[in-house]
């Protein structure tokens, strides 16, 4: 693993991180509490996965110095309160933590070489921040992230928000799929010939780390269903039989009226917020499925219990929006962004670990390799203005593209007529073309990059300077 940037650009990105402890103990200090930090310990586990033998050397975070052998805890923080977490590295490998969807400083966003230094094994990070928007976000390392997602560092964020409605329950899914072969051992990670398409798919299922669970709750209850799409490489399109539900929130944001789920596609980095309408009578069931391809199959079943709550579905109001600011689109600069596929060529080595290869570009410009150290921003975004990305997809394959520190609105497409709330990763179908407006308004080095990590690894990853 080699840095890719200089160390005179570093050590600037070091002054910066100094900056913005100082002003992470402002905020806490105004608040009038200093948050102990959360301890998150990442570590190695065995885990029971497949249904043919314990995976040996799964990743995961656990609470503490204890042991933890399933899906990284949900983290719960407060919208607007200062929020700390002590990443431990129990691994063998440096790692980091980034906070996806979390609109906060820079110097705590996680991207080695970036915005951080490398934690190495044995060492501890502090991160501190004040999460200033409500929703569902994740949380996974930006270090290795083929292997270290893959084998199961990404965990839910839960931003709570006090004015949030209260629903009579509340579930959490976090969906991927694991590489595992016979006796449950991982597998190559990935193909390169996938890599250059599609992307390699998981050959277990689970949601939770379980194959098909079944969740409890209450009858004719209103449930919040928190769904995130973790997998490295997986496009959902989630449907619910045996049940109605509401989409109330798309990629942490509230959808402006919550309207009926039918079938949305979710991709990798995504989450979608549903208010299920559980079923009248105690055992009945809901099945939210999976009904992308030819087979379709289920995520997870809810059960009914207890008498009927009676609830009605169109008592659901909409969850107050976010403080995200609206572009001007009459000043807003345009930016066209073009996806490609790259001239294959071996790639150099990358921001903690390289596939090896690479196969996509952005703006022509695969990322790692080919580009002059330190590697320049895609554009220089200037401070508090409005910008439009000019999003084209040149390939035949869908890229779920996520922009770190700054949410997006998409404005228009050429392949969609449903326009979500504002975003912090847009599902690019093939040859689509998108305009997204954004307000550069929070400072610092920013990557873009696709989700589907083997696209990320091989060249489709960027970023954005915001001075
Ligand atoms: Cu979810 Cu750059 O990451
Ligand atoms: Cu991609």
């Amino acid at each position: 693993m080699m840095p890719l940037l200089n160390r005179r650009t570093f050590l600037q990105g070091s002054a910066a991180l100094g900056g913005a402890f100082a002003l992470g103990a402002g905020v806490a200090a105004r608040a009038g509490a200093s948050p102990a930090p959360q301890v998150l310990t990442a570590q190695f586990a065995d885990a029971r996965i497949a249904v043919d033998g314990v995976t040996p050397k799964v990743m995961t975070y656990g609470l503490g110095d204890a042991l933890h052998t399933s899906v990284p805890p949900v983290l719960r923080m407060r919208k607007g309160e200062a929020y700390a977490a002590r990443l431990m590295n129990r691994l063998d490998e440096p790692t980091t933590v980034h906070w996806h969807g979390l609109r906060i400083a820079n110097a705590m966003d996680g991207v080695p070489e970036i915005t951080q230094p490398y934690v190495y094994p044995g060492d501890s990070f502090d991160y501190v921040f004040t999460p200033p928007d409500a929703g569902t976000f994740w949380y996974h390392p930006h270090c290795n992230t083929l292997t270290q997602i893959g084998r199961g560092l990404a965990g839910v964020i839960v931003v709570e928000n006090p004015e949030d409605p209260v629903f009579d329950a509340e579930i959490v899914l976090n969906l991927r799929d694991w590489r595992l072969g016979a006796g449950g051992k991982f597998i190559d990670p990935f193909k390169p010939r996938d890599a250059a398409r599609g992307g390699t798919y998981g050959t277990v299922r689970t949601t939770n780390w379980q194959r098909e669970p079944v969740f409890e709750a209450p009858a004719g209850g209103l449930v919040r269903v928190r769904i995130v799409a973790t997998d490295v490489t997986r496009i959902y399109t989630m449907a619910l039989e045996g049940a109605a539900a509401k989409v109330v929130a798309l990629d942490g944001n509230p959808t402006e009226a919550p309207f009926p789920l039918d079938r949305l596609d979710v991709g990798p980095g995504q989450r979608m917020d549903l208010v299920v309408r559980m079923p009248e009578s105690e055992g009945q069931t809901a099945k939210l499925g999976n009904d992308r391809g030819s087979q379709p199959w289920t995520i997870a079943t809810f059960r009914s219990v207890g008498a009927s709550l009676k609830r009605d579905l169109r008592d659901v109001a909409p969850l107050p929006p976010n403080p995200i600011a609206e572009a001007d689109l009459s000043t807003a600069k345009r930016i066209p962004i073009e996806l490609t596929a790259t001239a294959e060529h071996r790639a150099t080595p990358s921001i903690c670990g390289s596939l090896g290869y690479t196969f996509w570009a952005i703006n022509q410009v695969p990322w790692p390799g080919d580009t002059p150290d330190p590697v320049a921003p895609i554009e220089e975004l200037k401070l508090g203005k409005s910008y439009v990305l000019q999003i084209s997809n040149r390939t035949p394959h869908a890229h779920p593209i996520h922009l770190h520190g700054l949410s997006f609105r998409i404005l228009n497409s050429n392949k969609r007529s449903f326009l979500p709330p504002p975003t912090d990763t847009i599902l690019l179908l093939p040859d689509e073309q998108a305009e997204v407006a954004l307000v550069a308004d929070n400072p610092g080095d920013w990557v873009i990059h696709c989700h589907i990590i083997e696209h990320q690894k091989t060249g489709m990853t960027g970023y954005f300077k915001v001075v």
